[in-house]
């Protein structure tokens, strides 16, 4: 459909970027890789092909023309660089689908770092503007010449060959957020990483790639928000930990701040919040990327902590947690060793919520994180068997005596003094 209402307009269209790449790698991976990487529900399309100016909203009329075929379709258009992308969400016969629809165009950067400003163009100045060789390929759509390979920049050969190589020698630099997209793909599709383009990773670190980002982050908040949304595929993906490594062995957590490192101990910390979170996820739902990536925030000095979530516009509540960090630890190392029962642990800690007792116990030495995780996993869950519907059964008024009958339930269960229906009324009757 795509490719007739296209040609109806004298337009060429090309599946571009990730599934041309994924599509190319099937043969490769089959049944060997999870299959969850090669989903395709997320297609990115490119227009290309007019004259005039006033096609250079080709890519958002098209999309417009297609969801009249597709009434199920969402649209959203993203006006400034005239992209629109077309939404089924749990649609019956298409199940979960994003396609990006965009005019072709070249990107240049004003500035390093800079958001790309946008004029149209060419699918050839298109695909060079894009990160690596693999993710420049093109298939095209529509006739003549429909279902024909675009490969410009040598992509086949470098998927051929497991390699991530980037299009110049600038694009770390007019792009920071491609240094972990470029770890990302080498260890998700188990490339390497071209030793050219390593070697422009590292310039572009010892150019003082967190200066940049810093300076250009004022006049370009998408950065951040590419950032982030980077980290969180890295820290979300199965194999985040390999991923740290080799980001680690670049260097490359100094776009976070300059003196973010991964020492033995942060290491440590790291996979303690894994397991942890990992059992821990039964009963709640916490964010583990965000979790981890606070941990790595909170090995800075504490003045520094809140301000790099701030920077990468983590939630309020996470830049509430890391700027209170220290505070909190302080309170709860001095609070722990003083309860000799659980109750009394419980009263201590349940102010925090989870996230900040994962951080925490993460942090600290084995007597107190003994005593977090304890209370995370079981006592916080913990529940008196006579719950406040009981009471009323039996005849107690909901008031204030009622939340203290409540509270001594709960504090005896936690103690071990009781355990059944019978321990509690028999406790009550005392
Ligand atoms: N791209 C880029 N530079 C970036 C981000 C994206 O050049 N910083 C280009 C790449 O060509 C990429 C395309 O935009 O293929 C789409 O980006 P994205 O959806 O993030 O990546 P995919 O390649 O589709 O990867 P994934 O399979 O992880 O979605």
């Amino acid at each position: 459909t795509a490719a007739q209402l296209a040609e109806q307009r004298g337009w060429q269209i090309y599946l571009v970027g990730g599934s041309v790449r994924d599509l190319l790698l099937i043969d490769r991976y089959q049944g060997a890789t999870p299959t969850e990487e090669l989903l395709f529900d997320d297609i990115d399309l490119v227009v290309d092909g007019f004259h005039q100016a006033a096609d250079q909203a080709a890519g958002v009329e098209l999309a417009k023309a297609i969801q009249n075929f597709f009434p199920n379709a969402k649209l959203q258009v993203h006006g400034r660089f005239q992209t629109a992308a077309l939404l089924w969400h749990e649609d019956e016969a298409l199940g979960s689908l994003w396609v990006d629809i965009a005019t072709a165009r070249t990107e240049f950067y004003p500035y390093p770092a800079a958001n790309p400003e946008v004029e149209a163009s060419s699918i050839r100045q298109d695909l060079y503007r894009r990160d690596f060789t693999i993710n420049a390929l093109a298939v095209r759509l529509t006739t003549p010449h429909q279902g024909e390979l675009l490969d410009y920049f040598g992509g086949i050969l470098d998927l051929r060959e497991s390699l991530i190589r980037v299009l110049h020698a600038n694009s770390f630099i007019e792009d920071p957020t491609r240094i972990y997209r470029a770890v990302r793909f080498a260890v998700r599709l188990g490339f390497q990483l071209e030793p050219q383009t390593e070697s422009y990773i590292h310039h572009a670190i010892a150019s003082g790639i967190y200066a940049h980002i810093q300076s250009e982050m004022e006049h370009t908040p998408a950065l951040q928000t590419r950032l982030r949304r980077e980290l969180k595929l890295v820290l979300e993906a199965s194999y985040w930990y390999r991923a740290l490594r080799v980001l680690a062995r670049l260097k490359a957590l100094v776009c976070l701040h300059p003196n973010l490192e991964m020492t033995p101990g942060l290491w440590r910390q790291m996979r303690r919040a894994h397991r942890t979170l990992k059992h821990f996820d039964k009963a709640n739902s916490l964010e583990h990327w965000q979790v981890l990536l606070e941990l790595l925030i909170a090995s800075l000095e504490p003045a520094e902590r809140g301000k790099v979530a701030e920077g990468l516009q983590l939630p309020a509540e996470s830049i509430d947690r890391l700027s209170h960090l220290h505070t909190t630890e302080a309170a709860i190392a001095q609070t722990l060793p003083t309860c000799d029962r659980p109750s009394q642990i419980v009263d201590g800690l349940s102010p925090y919520d989870a996230e900040t007792l994962v951080l925490v116990g993460c942090r600290s030495d084995r007597a107190l994180r003994r005593q977090l995780w304890q209370y995370l996993l079981h006592w916080s869950q913990q529940r008196p068997p006579l719950d406040g519907n009981d009471l009323k059964q039996l005849g107690y008024r909901p008031g204030k005596d009622f939340k203290t009958i409540l509270e001594t339930l709960r504090n005896a269960t936690l103690d071990g003094q009781i355990a059944t229906v019978e321990e509690a009324k028999a406790l009550l009757q005392r």
